[in-house]
Formats: structure tokens, sequence, C-alpha cells
């Protein structure tokens, strides 16, 4: 299965910022938000992901995060010229997905959790082992700002709604999509929405017609949100606190890269020469 990671769009919210920096660039307490999403893709075991940013800033993403190698993955960048919606990342990455599954991620997406890892693996393992593409609900108490899921009494999704003003319930859909390799083909007669965007809830609605979405509840994990000056601060508070707690950082790239044995000592070591802080501090206690 293959990733990408969409940290494009305009960031309205989060202007005067925005104005000369991608958001996804912007630090979640310690270290940049495109790590969560990042992080959240190797934990599902994915090795081969492509960025998309905007013409402005996809260059400031090549230079944090490189090729990938340090991180023991395949890195590669691609252009979504205006914010068309969430969709286009499928057409902008069809050449990159090619025959395989792929995994999207939105670049402002920030799950933690103890059961994450293991909810991840599963995930990528029976969407490549079946016919099914697999999204994830999460309850929120607001829930009109989301794609809304709606489930019968089975816990099965009935319908999906766009930012619904009577919202059916009160499950989001996280920024998380396991897709089929079909998803490329379904995307080519997906239709603008009225607000001209390519809407990730129009593709869904089109996977659940074709009987073939599969909605899991994600209720042992956090979901963060990082759109809005304060969702920002409480990220990095709850960031912050559970690293202080607990002694241990929180998509730590190059931590997860080689307790997944993706980089070896020598790799690591020579990372931490690189980091005279905290967080280099942190690695050196990591390599066995
Ligand atoms: P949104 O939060 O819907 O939009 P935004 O980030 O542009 O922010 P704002 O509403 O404040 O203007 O986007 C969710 C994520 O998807 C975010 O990481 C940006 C990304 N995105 C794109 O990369 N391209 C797009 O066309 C859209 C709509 C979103």
């Amino acid at each position: 299965m293959k990733g990408i990671i969409l940290a494009g769009g305009a960031g309205t919210r989060l202007y005067p910022t925005t104005n000369i920096i991608s958001k996804q660039l912007l630090p979640i307490y310690n270290k940049p938000m495109i790590y969560y999403p990042l992080s959240t893709l190797m934990l599902s075991g994915i090795k081969e992901i492509l960025i998309i940013s905007t013409p402005q800033d996809i260059n400031k993403f090549k230079d944090l995060l490189g090729n990938g190698e340090n991180f023991g993955i395949s890195l590669s960048y691609d252009i979504q010229e205006k914010p068309n919606g969430i969709a286009e990342a499928i057409s902008i990455g069809e050449q990159f997905i090619a025959d395989d599954d792929v995994c999207l991620i939105l670049g402002d997406n920030v799950f933690y959790g103890k059961n994450l890892p293991r909810i991840l693996k599963r995930a990528t393992d029976e969407v490549k082992e079946n016919n099914f593409s697999l999204i994830f609900g999460y309850r929120v108490k607001d829930p009109e700002r989301y794609g809304v899921i709606e489930f019968n009494d089975n816990k099965e999704v009935v319908s999906i709604e766009e930012k619904p003003f009577e919202p059916k319930s009160n499950y989001a859909a996280v920024g998380l999509y396991f897709y089929k390799n079909y998803i490329v083909d379904l995307i080519k007669d997906l239709k603008p929405s009225k607000r001209g965007e390519l809407e990730i809830t129009d593709l869904n609605i089109k996977v659940l017609k074709n009987n073939k979405l599969k909605t899991e509840i994600l209720d042992s994990v956090f979901w963060l949100d990082t759109g809005t000056h304060d969702a920002l601060v409480e990220a990095s508070n709850f960031i912050k606190t559970v690293e202080n707690r607990e002694g241990k950082k929180v998509s730590c790239l190059e931590e997860i890269a080689y307790k997944y044995n993706y980089i070896n000592d020598e790799q690591l070591k020579k990372i931490i020469l690189k980091y005279n802080n905290e967080y280099g501090n942190y690695l050196k206690k990591i390599v066995k």
C-alpha cells in the first residue's frame, strides 16, 4: 500500500500566519505538524509516500523531509495548483498510486493513542486482503463542521453528508482513508461540488453506493483538529502533556523508523549529530 499526505489548502482560518507559511509546517508543540500524519503512515507500515502541497510551499517540505532516507522510507512530492478539494489528491497521485492500494491522510490530522499502531496495521492488512475501502468515524461535539457518518443498529454506515445543517449523528469522518485501487477510476467522473471542490465525502459516497465502503468507529485513540488558532494551541498542549507525563515523544519519526527497523544504529547515530538539543538527547536514549 502507498501513502499520500495532502498538505496544501489555503489555511484561511489561520491567517495572517498562513499568509506566508503552510499550515502543515507550523509547530504542534515541538515538531512540525506534518510529522504527525507522516508518523501515522509509518505506523501503518507504509514506506512509499507522496506529499502534495501548494506551488509556494512544496520546496519547504522537501527541505524539511528530503527523500525520506533519514526515516528509511521513500518520499516524493507533487503540487496541487489550487485548493480544488481533498479528493483531487487521488487524481494528482494517479501515477504514483499505479496498481497499488492507497492510504490518504490530511496533513493537519493528528492521531494519538496506545492502540493506534495496532489499529493502523490491521486497517492496512484488511484493505490489502479484501475488496473494501475503510474510513473511520470519530465522535465530536460539533459534527456539522465535518463529513458526518450515519450508522444503523449494526454499526453499518447508512449515509455520509458533508457539513450538514442537521447532522444525523455525532460521528465525523476523520481525515484518514484506506482506499482500494479502484478509487483511481472512481475519481474520474467525480464532479466539483457547489463550492467548486472535489469533495472527499462525494468520493466516499460513491464507494458506499458500490457497497465497498467499510466504516469503523475510532474510539480508543484521540483525533485532534488543528485548523484554528485555538485548536492549534489545544493540540500543542495535549502533546506537551502526554510527552512530559510519559517521558516519551509522540510522532518522533526517527524513533518510529528505528523501532520498525527502517533505519539502523549507524543511521540513527548520524541523525543525532544534527540535534544538539533535547530532541537529540531523547534520540540518544533510544539507541541500543
Ligand atoms: P481544510 O481544513 O478544509 O482547509 P484549509 O486547510 O485550507 O483551511 P481553511 O478552512 O482555514 O482555509 O483542509 C483540510 C486539509 O486538507 C488541510 O491539511 C489542507 C488540505 N487541503 C488541501 O491540501 N487541498 C485542498 O484542496 C483542500 C480543500 C484541503
